[in-house]
């Protein structure tokens, strides 16, 4: 199977599909590379790498034309800016491989649908023990934890450990993290390495441990939790009523943070908001929020996606696609989660993956030019399909 590398188009992403080091072992295992020339450039890796590992080297238009499998980061719906411009040049037969943001927009997963390829969604990865290699959303949201808190740490006026020096004593900042998920373990382990004091908080109870053993306290509220994840391990969306009692019981404790980190999201909805602009007035000026939700719309009102924004001197960092900021690495794992997919769904040279395979089966977002994903068409209030998946 001959894999294609089209250079990411949305404006300003660094990342690429693959990196130089992962190539061998996939050449081994009989795939072969098409890579658009200079489209690892941004992250860090030159075209003279990737021939070097046996790739290579074409025009946009050749990778379109030669590769079985077109692999993206941002396909079209995660790139909702200029991936438009790829429909047009994939071809139906192809496999169609990244992130399509399958519950952002029902036109652009139609558009998907309609071109005839086999989209594979990587944001269905299910959450078992086999797919944890493969999950690209969970190698991003801990580059995305660890950049939150580098973020903050550059914004705050203060020192992030505590310092003994001749002139006295420096007390530690006290971080808050809201929403413990893969990225709210990261931001705290980070955290804890700058030598910040930390608390977490989530509305799962079975990350109480997770949280303390990483050194942080966690913040229990009474509140009704048994309800509150689903059976693939994502938080479910709560009522407002719920929300709200929330944000009261955490007033406090994000009054006293100078850092707050926020990274609540519930699949396909908007992000609960768990911050207010009373909250924000209530910290000291100087204080931080990063907002990982921003994206979604945020965990604190105040947020505005893409920007810094200061109010009675907090700033609140709504910053988007964090992982993208530190390319090198995020290509790279990204480049071995595709390594570990494409493997299983390709094993022993198969020209087609096994659709009973749950790895395969919860992946496949649209095939035959229809949306076949079950999950996606209930999401969307569409009839079941007619057949496959
Ligand atoms: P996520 O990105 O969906 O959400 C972030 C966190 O916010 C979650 O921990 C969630 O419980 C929390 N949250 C949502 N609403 C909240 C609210 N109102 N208040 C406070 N917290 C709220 O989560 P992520 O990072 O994807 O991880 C969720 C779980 O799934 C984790 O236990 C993780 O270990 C597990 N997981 C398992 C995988 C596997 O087995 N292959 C792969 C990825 C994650």
């Amino acid at each position: 199977m001959i894999i294609g590398v089209p250079k990411e188009v949305y404006p300003g992403e660094a990342r690429v599909a693959w990196v130089p080091s992962v190539l061998p072992a996939m050449i081994k295992a009989g795939f072969e590379f098409v890579v658009e020339a200079g489209a690892g450039l941004a992250a860090g890796y030159t075209d003279e790498a990737f021939t070097a590992k046996g790739a290579r080297l074409g025009s946009r238009a050749d990778v379109f034309q030669q590769a079985e499998i077109i692999t993206q980061v941002l396909c079209p719906g995660a790139n909702d800016r200029t991936g438009g411009e790829d429909l047009r040049q994939i071809r139906p037969g192809q496999y169609w491989v990244g992130f399509f943001r399958p519950l952002g927009d029902l036109k652009t997963v139609q558009a998907v649908a309609a071109t005839g390829a086999t989209a594979l969604a990587l944001e269905l990865m299910p959450r078992i023990t086999r797919a944890q290699s493969m999950d690209v959303l969970s190698s991003m949201a801990t580059i995305a934890g660890y950049k939150a808190v580098i973020l903050a740490a550059n914004q705050l006026p203060r020192l992030l450990p505590m310092f003994t020096t001749a002139a006295g004593t420096v007390t530690p900042a006290r971080v808050l993290v809201i929403g413990a998920g893969v990225a709210g373990l990261q931001a705290i382990a980070t955290a804890k390495r700058l030598g910040a004091v930390i608390s977490a908080y989530d509305l799962r109870p079975a990350v109480k441990e997770q949280v303390q053993s990483l050194g942080a306290r966690f913040v229990e509220l009474p509140l009704d939790t048994q309800n509150s994840e689903d059976a693939r391990g994502y938080a479910k969306q709560q009522d407002e009523t719920f929300y709200q009692k929330q944000r009261e019981l955490l007033h406090k404790t994000v009054a006293e943070s100078d850092v707050v980190i926020t990274t609540a999201v519930v699949p396909g909805q908007k992000a609960p908001v768990l911050v207010t602009r009373a909250m924000v007035e209530a910290m000291a000026p100087g204080s931080v929020i990063v907002d990982m939700a921003a994206e979604r719309g945020g965990n604190c009102e105040l947020t505005q996606s893409g920007r810094i924004a200061e109010v009675n001197g907090v700033h609140l960092i709504g910053l988007i696609n964090l992982a993208g900021t530190v390319p090198y690495h995020a290509s790279q794992l990204y480049a071995r989660n595709l390594a570990n997919y494409l493997g299983l769904l390709f094993k022993g040279g198969r020209k087609e993956p096994d659709w009973n395979d749950q790895i395969a089966a919860d992946t496949v977002l649209a095939r035959g030019r229809e949306i076949v994903q079950s999950r996606v068409r209930d999401f969307y209030k569409l009839p079941a399909a007619a057949a496959q998946a």
